[in-house]
């Protein structure tokens, strides 16, 4: 009889404790989910979100994250004294202890940076908080490397938090004012940096950070995966040279999400190597709007696949969707979809361009990166040229499969060329067959 109560009670109290710790996993799953909205239904975010739930999970039951500091390893975050070293020291410490890691930057504080590089493999599983700001060096001979200031290369499973006010501000009138694009007096090839590079990582979250006046670009995404973009704000003035809100590069199944950028260049610019990427809840202006390349630059073999913009509101970009290629490239930009789009004023709302060219000669060539299945489907508004839709695509490459369903723009006509067109619902304007 005390045997078998006490095999009672033991049952019993194995059962409350399975009990409780499906309620604590429940319950942690909820506080995580909330940002996830419609995009729940795609299956391969989904898994990695259940996986990233689970790991937050372990990660939480085991034990609390470790904080690092900078101010412990002497940043002084007063604005005017070289943080770098402090940074470098307090990440070696950050990425190479165990377990989950909290590398601090606390707010109310502005930590000026050099040029700086932080590696992994890491052996914790790192949160970043840059809940101050960081405030980029203006001297040129502090840019170890002219074309990047603050790089995360090679870091797995590495998350970036901004909190409620780490901001990342890359100080850049200097390097605007010796780009080509403001004087004509200026070389064209001297480089500025990007603001914030993500290098080679897989599993990397960005969320509620602020970016601005970036150097050049605001926020490279090279050769990631499994990447989650939500709630960032990136501000530059509209005559700021080059600096492509989020620029997309050798990057698969990335999601930009409930994010603002007004910026000089491109709001997100999607380039070759890019597969599976979806971007839902953006709003964009001033800028150059969304852009798909500029692909088949010095006649390289580009590849593009599966893109997904739902959601999105455009005013005052030059441009709204635009595919842009250079003649002479080679490969293919397929199954994209945009749909979901209200724009204002909008210089080229929908534009297909498969004669880009910034450079200062581009000559006529054979060969072009195919565009083929791209749906346009829901968007509106109104366009700020005398043209709404584009589709200037190659001679001998003609774009094939391209729907338009429900487009409805208002103020400019459609042109066509070399573009198989199927409308779907109505559409306005209508390409004039050519
Ligand atoms: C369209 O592309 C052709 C080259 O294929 C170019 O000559 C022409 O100027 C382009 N038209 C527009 C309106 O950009």
């Amino acid at each position: 009889m005390a045997r078998c109560c006490k095999l009672l009670t033991g049952f019993l109290l194995w059962a409350l404790l399975m009990l409780s710790w499906c309620e604590a996993s429940r319950s942690r799953v909820d506080i995580y989910d909330h940002s996830n909205g419609r995009l729940k239904s795609d299956s391969i975010i989904k898994r990695r979100d259940d996986i990233t739930h689970l790991k937050s999970f372990m990660r939480a039951s085991s034990r609390p994250p470790a904080t690092v500091s900078v101010s412990d390893f002497g940043a002084r975050g007063d604005g005017k004294t070289d943080d770098t070293q402090a940074f470098v020291n307090a990440w070696k410490k950050a990425c190479s202890s165990n377990g989950a890691v909290n590398l601090l930057v606390p707010k109310e504080k502005t930590y000026l940076l050099k040029s700086i590089r932080l590696t992994g493999p890491c052996k914790s599983i790192l949160t970043v908080q840059i809940f101050g700001t960081l405030s980029a060096s203006q001297k040129r001979s502090d840019y170890k490397d002219p074309s990047k200031w603050i790089t995360f290369d090679g870091v797995n499973s590495l998350s970036v938090d901004g909190g409620t006010s780490g901001t990342v501000e890359g100080n850049g009138e200097t390097w605007w004012q010796n780009s080509c694009k403001r004087s004509n007096a200026k070389s064209c090839s001297s480089k500025a940096p990007t603001a914030l590079t993500f290098y080679n990582s897989n599993n990397l979250r960005v969320n509620n950070l602020r970016v601005r006046n970036a150097q050049q670009i605001q926020i490279s995404i090279e050769k990631c995966s499994n990447v989650q973009v939500s709630n960032v704000v990136v501000t530059a003035p509209a005559d700021s040279p080059n600096t492509d809100g989020i620029h997309i590069t050798n990057t698969r199944n990335i999601q930009v999400s409930k994010s603002i950028i007004g910026t000089g260049d491109d709001c997100i610019s999607i380039e070759s190597g890019s597969q599976n990427v979806r971007i839902n809840d953006l709003t964009c202006g001033p800028g150059h709007g969304i852009s798909i390349g500029s692909l088949g630059d010095d006649n390289s073999k580009a590849f593009v696949s599966g893109v997904i913009v739902d959601g999105a509101r455009l005013s005052g970009t030059d441009n709204g969707v635009r595919i842009k290629t250079y003649q002479g490239g080679s490969g293919t930009a397929s199954n994209i979809v945009f749909q979901n789009i209200q724009m204002e004023n909008v210089k080229n709302p929908i534009i297909i361009d498969q004669d880009y060219c910034d450079k200062s000669k581009c000559t006529e060539q054979k060969s072009a990166v195919q565009v083929k299945n791209v749906v346009y489907r829901n968007i509106r508004g109104t366009s700020a040229s005398d043209m709404a839709i584009t589709f200037n695509c190659s001679k001998n490459y003609p774009c094939q499969g391209l729907v338009l369903d429900k487009v409805n723009i208002k103020g400019g006509e459609a042109s066509c060329s070399n573009a198989n067109v199927m409308d779907k619902g109505a559409v306005l304007p209508q390409c004039k067959s050519t």
